[in-house]
């Protein structure tokens, strides 16, 4: 088992990797609420019925005030007080909206999470950021709160649909193309035994990824400045998701070889570094491309809620594992985006 440990001025995260880690629940000072996403509960009865378990519904439209408000209710039934610990099992969607119930209920209760796809272990779990969407728009509500625990068990990808897994993988190779190129290199060696959920394999990328993310939000957790990295192909990214309701990371893999195309045009790539990065991407079975209306993709970046006023921070790659923050005035963006889609 490997043990990464995440500090903030808001609190500290244990954040562990490895197999059959809800064997731990056993061994929480006190017995815990679990709030599990439907279908993990459905596929993982055996290990989580001995608890007390509220249901999460999937799906995005799910991610929303109504169900934070119907466990609210669950929870003042099952008289869970300000000393319960609340534990989110799923992916990215349930611990945002568990970080969410336990951040808001009783002004907050001790809190954590097991996370059960490959995105939510390299990314969503970690760095205290959750919320649910608001009249389709993503994230609108939230906070950053750190949970006490992570808990990325492995064992749980196994029935995670194909195409979700691979969806995780955009985010690893992220971290490679923006922080560690010696991790490309590892992931372009070991990718078949990524796809095929080799454990040794699998140990190895989700705690280096793992490690990547907290090594960042540890050093900003509020997002002003370094931690915008993490938001590398995502710009374009969530604006292509929110246009053709493709998975978040095939989106994002797209928004990752455009942003390198515009870190190539504007002198800070190589056309190789381009094309590792794309073969990459292609070897998991992400898509590369797609037909875009560039116009759409622009109008979409510009109502993201990450844009400060007229400019948009957009990350660059200056060569492969460093990034370059630009703040691009939309007016400028606008060209770019119609010659880039
Ligand atoms: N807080 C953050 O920093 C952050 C970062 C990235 C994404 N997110 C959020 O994460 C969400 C996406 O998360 P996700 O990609 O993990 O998807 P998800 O949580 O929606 O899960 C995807 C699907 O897989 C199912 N599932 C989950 N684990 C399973 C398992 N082990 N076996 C079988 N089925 C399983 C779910 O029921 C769902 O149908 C979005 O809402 C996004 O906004 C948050």
């Amino acid at each position: 088992m490997q043990k990464i440990t995440l500090s903030t001025p808001t609190g500290n995260t244990e954040i562990l990797v490895g197999a059959y880690l809800s064997r731990g629940l056993e061994t929480l000072a006190s017995k815990p609420i679990l709030l599990v996403d439907e279908h993990v509960l459905c596929e993982h009865q055996d290990q989580f019925n001995p608890f007390h378990c509220i249901s999460v519904p999937s799906g995005e439209v799910y991610k929303n005030l109504h169900t934070v408000e119907q466990i609210y209710r669950e929870l003042v039934s099952l008289e869970a007080d300000r000393s319960t610990m609340l534990v989110g099992v799923g992916g990215g969607l349930a611990t945002d909206v568990v970080g969410f119930v336990a951040s808001t209920y009783l002004r907050g209760v001790p809190f954590g999470f097991i996370s059960s796809t490959l995105l939510g272990q390299v990314d969503a779990s970690i760095g205290g950021k959750n919320g649910v969407n608001l009249d389709g728009y993503k994230n609108m509500i939230g906070h950053i709160r750190q949970p006490s625990f992570v808990w990325c068990d492995l064992s749980l990808l196994k029935t995670l649909a194909r195409k979700e897994y691979i969806s995780g993988i955009a985010e690893v190779i992220k971290y490679g193309a923006i922080w560690d190129v010696e991790f490309l290199e590892y992931l372009k060696e070991h990718m078949e035994g990524l796809l095929n959920l080799d454990m040794d394999v699998l140990k190895h990328v989700v705690s280096t990824s793992a490690k990547i993310k907290a090594d960042v939000v540890q050093k900003d957790e509020k997002e002003s400045d370094l931690r915008r990295i993490l938001n590398f192909g995502h710009t374009i990214g969530h604006a292509i998701e929110r246009d053709k309701k493709i998975l978040h990371g095939h989106a994002v893999s797209i928004g990752m070889i455009l942003a390198a195309r515009l870190s190539q045009k504007l002198g800070l790539l190589e056309n190789s570094e381009v094309e590792l990065l794309r073969d990459l991407l292609l070897s998991s079975g992400l898509p590369v491309e797609m037909e875009l209306d560039p116009e759409v993709i622009f109008q979409n970046i510009r109502k993201d809620k990450k844009k400060s006023g007229k400019h948009i921070h957009f990350v660059l790659l200056e060569g492969l594992g460093q990034t370059q923050i630009r703040s691009i005035s939309l007016s400028d963006l606008k060209p770019m985006i119609h010659d880039l889609c």
